[in-house]
């Protein structure tokens, strides 16, 4: 029945290609759809985290910072256990980078405490001698917009089935009693800064940025 195409090079290369490329495509696509699953024991972001990583994106550290640790000995030898596509189940988007001016961020949280960050995020150069990394003062002031993340955290929760609690829910009165949660959260890290404008803004129930910032960098590990 195949004679034709055993005689015909063209056909033949071709079919031949498309056997391969099937049976590869078999092989590999359980391989994705299992390595994209959640690592064991991943937790999705908390709303006060998600505030964080929305400070991430719009101040811009994506363009100096990966978060993506290979698997060379050089990189696992300085940052840790490379990074597994599992990580990113609940990262929507992801921030893996494609620069690096500065250190990978992918397991900051093993190895650098808010007070470290404090420092760092309010004057670079006076933790690290000769940095580069611009100063984020303003993060001191400007209040993370917690409100947002929440909606954030409800709209991946329906759309793409992450696991949030029941009382995730897009109304007024699942959002204000969500809130305390946010701002216990909030006091917990501001416990251990020494900025008192932030720790007095905190008290007053209100949370500026870098108290959002340091959470996402304490939750990356
Ligand atoms: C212009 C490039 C640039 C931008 C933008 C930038 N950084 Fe950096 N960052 C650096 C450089 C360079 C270093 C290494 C020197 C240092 O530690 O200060 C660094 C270091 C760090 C470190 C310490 C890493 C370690 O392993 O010790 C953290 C944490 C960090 N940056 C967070 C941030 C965050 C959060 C933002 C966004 C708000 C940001 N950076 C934006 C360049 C940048």
């Amino acid at each position: 029945m195949f004679h034709w195409l055993e005689k015909n090079p063209f056909f033949f290369a071709v079919g031949v290609f498309l056997v391969i490329a099937f049976a590869g495509i078999i092989t590999i696509l359980p391989n994705f759809a299992e390595s994209s699953r959640p690592v064991v024991g991943l937790k999705p972001y908390t709303v006060l985290e998600l505030a964080g990583k929305e400070v991430y994106k719009k101040d811009a550290c994506i363009a100096c910072h990966s978060q993506m640790i290979r698997p060379f000995k050089a990189e696992t030898d300085r940052y840790g256990q490379y990074s597994l596509s599992g990580e990113y189940a609940y990262d929507r988007p992801f921030l893996w980078g494609s620069k690096r001016t500065g250190p990978d961020l992918h397991r900051i949280g093993n190895y650098r405490t808010t007070d470290w960050h404090e420092n760092h995020m309010w004057e670079p150069i006076d933790v690290v001698p000769g940095s580069i990394m611009p100063a984020y003062k303003h993060q001191f002031t400007n209040l993370a917009d917690i409100e947002t993340a929440y909606a954030e955290a409800v709209t991946v929760k329906n759309v793409f089935a992450t696991p949030y609690g029941d009382e995730f829910q897009a109304t007024k009165a699942a959002w204000e009693a969500h809130k305390p949660k946010v701002l216990a959260d909030a006091k917990a890290i501001a416990a251990d800064m020494k900025n008192q404008d932030v720790k007095d803004a905190v008290a007053a129930g209100n949370i500026p940025e870098v108290v959002a910032i340091i959470a996402y960098m304490n939750r990356l590990k």
